[in-house]
């Protein structure tokens, strides 16, 4: 028996435990201490991974890990300086008169690859928090950050003969890479550097819009739709980076690029600059993947890497006429590294996923100890798919808390929040009130397979597990599914078997029996900024505060207190 832990200590960090090539156990750190997107040494993902497979310390193997650049290995000696940038970036510190200086150097630094200096010292820091938790007698494996987000795109799908390709901002000097994966081996084929990083670019224009970099890139997606459409001529961020066989090239470096996009910004709508910029990197990535399949005659495409979170990115791709599959890991950014250095550590043999729910889970008797504790009313519920759909069709918002939290970005049926599709009264309160998101990003449904097939004009290939990808209602079924929607009938919805055994599908087939609709509409439960719910006594808390109508944990409903009933 092998055990191996993968680690992730930067933005995002997180742990993954592959016991014998199953992945067996991945959380996010974020999870534990409440703070989005956590950076910094994955103490309790790792005591998570542990105590979920029942393993101490000293059963672990392996430990791998990755990324030795100099700006990352700075951050693990200064950890100083990497929380002082998280609250920046967050909102949660106040910009110092020398902060463009130091942007201006963090691009500089980060575009330098790492050296055996470099995977010392890493090394060395490293050591050190691994000893903080038993793990000190583990050999430690540091590998490269862009062949990490190769191997999730690779093993998560499993089958041989794919292109991979991983586009992010940056990581031991590469901001992406291609590769043929074939016989359980990535071979390299192409590499872009980091100052050609596409995700870089949009970086800088979701920060000139004067959102959050590294988190809000999707509403510079969303608020694209709202522009009037921009010929490409008129469109001068294309000439920024250029498509050059199977790499990009940028026309000048991070620094260069952001002035030159403040002053193009200077001259247009926010929306539509948000669109220009959205169309520009549409038009790179697909030129970039009709090379690579026109180059190396695959079809089949697996992608990782943070740049893949765009979905409607991802639609375009899925569309191409060149690309037969397209697979998408569905935490492509880099909270998914942990997963991907595990399995470059010891390969596994099968698909590593098919499955998300590998977070912790609570007993029922845990459940009950909660409900109990929480001073609220509640009941026990016989049949808790049926009675919540039946909730549902009646207009009420609900907290739905069932198994193993997920793994990535998106609620999948663990931790969401849930009401009925069609109501666009319904997705407003949930946006402006109870989630306090900007109005125009859409929520995502989540549907049986048959209805996928049934709701979406351009689903073909295998069923979307994950919300990765951007599909197309069907005209006729736009009113009925309106919450869910998009611009143009867009939605991403996350596709479940309909002969699943999991209470979220039970849900979905009786939502399809009490609406003749087997859809729901799904957001991740947390409140306004937070992570992912991943305790019952935080499910409870962020129903409070929430102002949710119920909550279902297991097999039992929580109502507000008499006095907080709330109306919509
Ligand atoms: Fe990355």
């Amino acid at each position: 028996m092998k055990n191996i832990l993968g680690i992730w200590d930067g933005h995002d960090a997180g742990a993954a435990l592959m016991i014998d090539g199953q992945l067996v156990c991945a959380a996010n750190e974020e999870r534990f201490t409440r703070r989005k997107l956590e950076v910094g040494f994955p103490h309790h993902a790792i005591r998570a991974c542990l105590t979920q497979a029942r393993l101490s310390p000293e059963e672990i193997h392996c430990v791998a890990g990755c990324t030795t650049d100099p700006a990352k290995t700075l951050s693990r000696l200064w950890p100083a300086s990497q929380e002082r940038y998280y609250r920046l970036r967050r909102r949660l510190a106040s910009p110092s008169p020398l902060d463009p200086l130091t942007r201006l150097a963090k691009y500089h630094l980060t575009e330098w690859p790492g050296n055996r200096l470099t995977r010392w010292l890493s090394t060395r820091a490293l050591h050190t928090q691994l000893a903080s938790l038993g793990l000190d007698h583990c050999p430690l494996t540091l590998l490269d950050h862009h062949l990490c987000h190769a191997a999730t795109a690779a093993h998560g799908l499993g089958q041989d003969n794919t292109l991979i390709l991983t586009l992010d901002g940056v990581g031991d000097g590469r901001a992406g890479s291609l590769y043929h994966f074939q016989s359980g081996r990535l071979m390299p084929l192409a590499s872009i550097a980091a100052r050609d990083s596409a995700a870089i670019f949009f970086e800088q224009v979701t920060t000139l819009l004067h959102l959050r970099e590294l988190e809000d890139e999707g509403k510079v997606m969303a608020l694209a739709d709202y522009a009037v459409p921009i010929p490409d001529a008129d469109n001068p961020l294309l000439d920024l980076i250029q498509v050059d066989h199977l790499t990009l090239r940028a026309r000048c470096h991070a620094g260069g690029l952001a002035r030159q996009l403040k002053k193009i910004f200077w001259h247009h709508p926010q929306e539509s600059f948000a669109a220009m910029a959205q169309r520009a990197l549409e038009h790179w990535v697909l030129t970039l993947i009709r090379n690579a399949i026109r180059s190396t005659g695959i079809h089949r495409l697996a992608l990782a890497g943070g740049l893949f979170a765009n979905v409607r990115l991802n639609g375009q791709i899925r569309m191409l006429p060149e690309v037969s599959d397209c697979f998408i890991f569905p935490h492509m950014g880099d909270g998914g590294l942990a997963v991907g250095a595990a399995c470059l550590a010891a390969p596994p043999q099968t698909p590593l996923l098919t499955d998300l729910h590998l977070g912790p889970e609570s007993t029922p008797a845990e459940l009950e100890q909660a409900v109990r504790d929480s001073g609220l009313p509640f009941r026990r519920l016989e049949n808790p798919a049926l009675e919540s759909a039946r909730l549902l069709t009646q207009g009420k918002i609900i907290g739905w808390f069932q198994g193993r939290m997920e793994y990535g970005p998106r609620a999948l049926g663990g931790r969401s929040v849930l009401a009925r599709p069609d109501r666009n009264d319904l997705r407003d309160a949930l946006n402006l009130r109870l989630k306090k998101r900007a109005w125009y990003q859409p929520f995502c449904p989540s549907m049986l397979d048959s209805e996928a097939a049934r709701l979406l004009a351009d689903h073909h290939g295998a069923p979307n597990r994950f919300m990765t990808s951007l599909y197309h209602l069907r005209p006729e079924f736009q009113t009925a599914l309106a919450g869910v929607m998009g611009r143009g009938g867009s939605c991403r919805p996350q596709m479940v078997a309909d002969d699943a055994s999991t209470p979220f599908a039970a849900l979905l087939q009786a939502m399809q029996q009490l609406t003749g609709f087997g859809v729901v509409l799904n957001t991740s439960f947390n409140p306004h900024g937070a992570p992912l719910v991943n305790t019952p006594a935080q499910a409870l808390e962020a129903f409070r505060a929430m102002g949710l109508d119920h909550l279902v944990l297991g097999n039992w409903c929580v109502d507000p207190a008499p006095d907080q009933t709330n109306e919509v």
